[in-house]
């Protein structure tokens, strides 16, 4: 008999959508081989409208209507029209998925939405950078006096497990840096740069992809990169950091000119971030760096990204896979389904 997860979606673009496209196929495989059965039962999105049926909302007429309208707005559901804080009070869900735009500044509207849900006593998943850079200590608090979890897998890198290798396996073992390529936009700008392409083109199928923040000056500005170094040093390294504290300089100074002389050089551009422990505190900085072909970071391409905890009683460790995308992102949401529902056995 497998455990029912109603879920409320607060944002329809790239991740909402691959996540439903997730959930539609492989409903089977999560229900057999995992006992969870997760349905949808509510979506808000600012500008697609706002769906619900505590019954459940077909994931595949949610795409459809996506696909032929562009938006949700000519569907027969049970109750239509709820904001975000009406969808949170009324759909019954008992998982929160945020995945509305990130804002580096306040973390609104995100923020006020998980706070509300946590308080509400609904789990929550969110790949939305902002509260978990912003004022995670605080959403924990909130969420251990509520007795549920929060989810942010795809806070960093996407789907690739980044925060659970952290957080479940490394920890224990004393990280001492982090160092990677943790933007997949920027990543991929500087390669099809490489390949010939203008800045800009390169920018535009980004965006395309799936790839870009739905303003893509976090991506090329460095602060999307900055966000993640400032969850990882604050998860993993005991820090207490902000987005003023990573010395931040993003891709779009380099030009053309810069990326063929480093090919002449046998070099890469790659946008770096790092954080690391110093004799006197820490050292955090986002910033593009020339690396050279045998550098372990330059064979990654594309919108993948690199991650290396480096460790007192393991030496580095480096994990590959997807930086950003549609499915990729959307998985994250699925592994933090995944965790809520085996810690919830353990109880
Ligand atoms: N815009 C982000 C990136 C998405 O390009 O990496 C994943 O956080």
């Amino acid at each position: 008999m497998s455990k029912l997860y109603k879920i409320a979606i607060i944002g329809f673009g790239n991740v909402g959508q691959g996540l439903t496209k997730i959930l539609s196929d492989k409903y089977v495989l999560l229900n057999e081989r995992f006992g969870v059965d997760i349905r949808i039962v509510a979506v808000c999105d600012l500008y697609k409208g706002s769906v619900a049926d505590p019954d459940g909302l077909d994931p595949k007429m949610l795409l459809s209507s996506i696909e032929l309208a562009g938006d949700l707005k000519n569907l027969n559901t049970k109750y239509t029209g709820w904001n975000a804080k009406e969808m949170i009070a009324n759909s019954g869900a008992d998982i929160l998925v945020e995945l509305a735009y990130t804002d580096l500044k306040t973390g609104e509207p995100a923020l006020s939405h998980v706070k509300q849900a946590l308080n509400n006593g609904m789990h929550v998943s969110m790949t939305n950078k902002g509260p978990v850079a912003l004022a995670f200590p605080e959403l924990r608090d909130i969420a251990k006096q509520n007795n549920v979890q929060i989810g942010i897998e795809g806070t960093v890198m996407s789907g690739t497990p980044s925060l659970n290798l952290g957080n479940e396996m490394l920890l224990a073992a004393g990280i001492t840096k982090i160092q990677g390529v943790l933007n997949g936009t920027t990543n991929y700008i500087l390669g099809e740069m490489e390949a010939g392409l203008d800045y800009q083109i390169a920018l535009t199928q980004a965006q395309e992809l799936g790839y870009a923040e739905a303003d893509p000056t976090g991506d090329v500005d460095g602060h999307d990169a900055a966000a993640k170094i400032v969850i990882l040093g604050n998860l993993f390294m005991d820090l207490a950091l902000t987005l003023s504290d990573v010395d931040c300089t993003g891709i779009s100074h380099i030009s053309t000119g810069d990326v063929a002389k480093a090919s002449l050089q046998n070099k890469h551009w790659k946008l770096i971030g790092t954080v690391a422990k110093a004799e006197t505190g820490f050292t955090a900085s986002v910033k593009p760096e020339m690396v050279s072909k045998n550098h372990p970071l330059a064979s990654i391409s594309g919108a993948t990204n690199a991650i290396t905890y480096s460790t007192e009683l393991l030496g580095d460790i480096t994990l590959i896979g997807p930086g950003a995308g549609r499915l990729e992102t959307g998985y994250a949401v699925i592994e933090d389904i995944l965790a809520i529902h085996k810690s919830s056995k353990a109880i």
